[in-house]
């Protein structure tokens, strides 16, 4: 047997004994369909919006970064709850279309195009260059608009602990601090809206301690470039990187300890009390209201061990797989949906139907006795699912998605 991750406290049986989301059982969700779903929970949303407000209080503002999850109904319901979106692109800009909240984008390699784009939809862009700095001023004169532009700082520091960091080495993110000041100054003087910084240090941190210290450090950077260049800031975008409990022994982040430590150091703070302080989040805020139900498909024996063949997978789950930069695979949290008040007494492989041994969702986890038909849940699969795995690999039918 291998430990497997948390399965998060949201989720409970109904009085059949079969997991129960926004209400209805595992099962009727997927019906007599042939393929897997995604299910959101709505109210998941709603408590971590409201622990979010809970523990931020006034003083910074929440946007939802949309790469996380862009389905529609999702950013829909989002969009009543939080400040602002983040966007990666320009295809995640037609995603938000009509949805009317403050726009800012970021990300490497932006074309022509997607600045065209942005600069039409008032997006604020957060330039990763000099260069890019030159493209949307001239693109900006071009279309007869005055561009709403912030610089992203590629940060001296690092946000320890992180998933993934993004900070304190070359990189493709970002304008590298101590040239962030003179670009400023150029976009002031060129005429630009210029709203201020963005600094994205890391994802996937489940260190309260070690968030707040990367939030508390952009803060010096940012007192730092008002007493270089004069130019108080109008938003500063302090990133985010809140993680959440995938695997054994992981708990949830305490996020009032962020939320005390930027307070406090805001209140001591006045010059900047006129800036609109920011947190971008994407996994945080969606990732644990999301279940993926996948049906068995055969139940088999090989060398001893038992094999639960679903017909899911990979291709909708990449991270849970283990192959979405993880070195040594672990257990995403993983039950029997059908059977969820069971106990669990069979030590078994969950595996998807895709042509290789990596499209693997379970390794030597404890189920309910599990049976063809059942269902399999499969946590934390509200960020980075369907559209961050490869839908199209083996042609496979593409999963259903529902808000619960
Ligand atoms: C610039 C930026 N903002 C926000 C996010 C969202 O991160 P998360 O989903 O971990 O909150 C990312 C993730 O890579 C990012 O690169």
């Amino acid at each position: 047997m291998k430990p497997m991750g948390p399965i998060p406290p949201f989720f409970e049986a109904n009085s059949d004994g079969q997991l129960c989301i926004g209400g209805k059982a595992a099962g009727d969700w997927l019906g007599d369909e042939d393929r897997p779903a995604f299910v959101y929970a709505r109210a998941v949303i709603d408590q971590k919006v409201d622990e979010f407000r809970a523990a931020m209080r006034e003083r910074v503002a929440l946007h939802y970064a949309v790469k996380a999850n862009p389905w529609r109904p999702l950013l829909e319901w989002i969009a009543k709850r939080v400040d602002g979106f983040d966007l990666a692109s320009r295809g995640e800009l037609e995603r938000v279309g009509g949805l009317d909240l403050p726009l800012s984008m970021a990300g490497p390699g932006k074309s022509d195009a997607d600045l065209v784009a942005a600069l039409r939809k008032s997006v604020i862009i957060h330039l990763e260059s000099e260069g890019e700095a030159d493209r949307a001023i001239a693109l900006a004169e071009a279309e007869g608009v005055t561009p709403k532009l912030a610089i992203r700082i590629n940060p001296p520091f690092i946000l320890k602990g992180a998933g993934m960091k993004m900070g304190g080495l070359a990189s493709q993110f970002g304008v590298d601090a101590e040239r962030v000041g003179p670009l400023a100054q150029r976009l002031v003087s060129a005429g630009a809206d210029f709203l201020g910084y963005h600094l994205y240090a890391g994802s996937q941190s489940l260190s309260a301690e070690a968030i707040a210290q990367s939030q508390l450090a952009t803060i010096d950077l940012i007192e730092k470039l008002i007493a270089e260049t004069g130019i108080i800031p109008k938003e500063v975008n302090l990133g985010g990187g809140f993680g959440i409990p995938y695997f054994p022994n992981e708990k949830p982040l305490d996020i009032n300890v962020i939320g005390d430590a930027i307070g406090k150091r805001l209140e001591e703070r006045p010059a900047l009390s006129d800036t609109r302080f920011i947190l971008e989040l994407g996994r945080w805020l969606v990732g644990e209201a999301g279940v993926y139900l996948t049906r068995v498909l055969d139940r088999k024996q090989s060398h001893g061990e038992t094999f639960l063949t679903t017909d899911g997978g990979m291709h909708h789950v990449l991270a849970a797989s283990g192959n979405l930069g993880q070195f040594l695979r672990r257990n995403y949290p993983i039950a029997n949906a059908s059977r969820f008040a069971d106990a669990q007494m069979l030590e078994a492989n969950v595996v998807g139907r895709l042509c290789t041994p990596l499209d693997l969702l379970g390794d030597e986890v404890m189920l309910a006795d599990t049976q063809v038909g059942d269902v399999i849940a499969v946590f934390c699969q509200g960020a980075y699912g369907l559209t961050a795995s490869p839908n199209d690999f083996l042609s496979q039918p593409v999963a259903r998605e529902h808000l619960a």
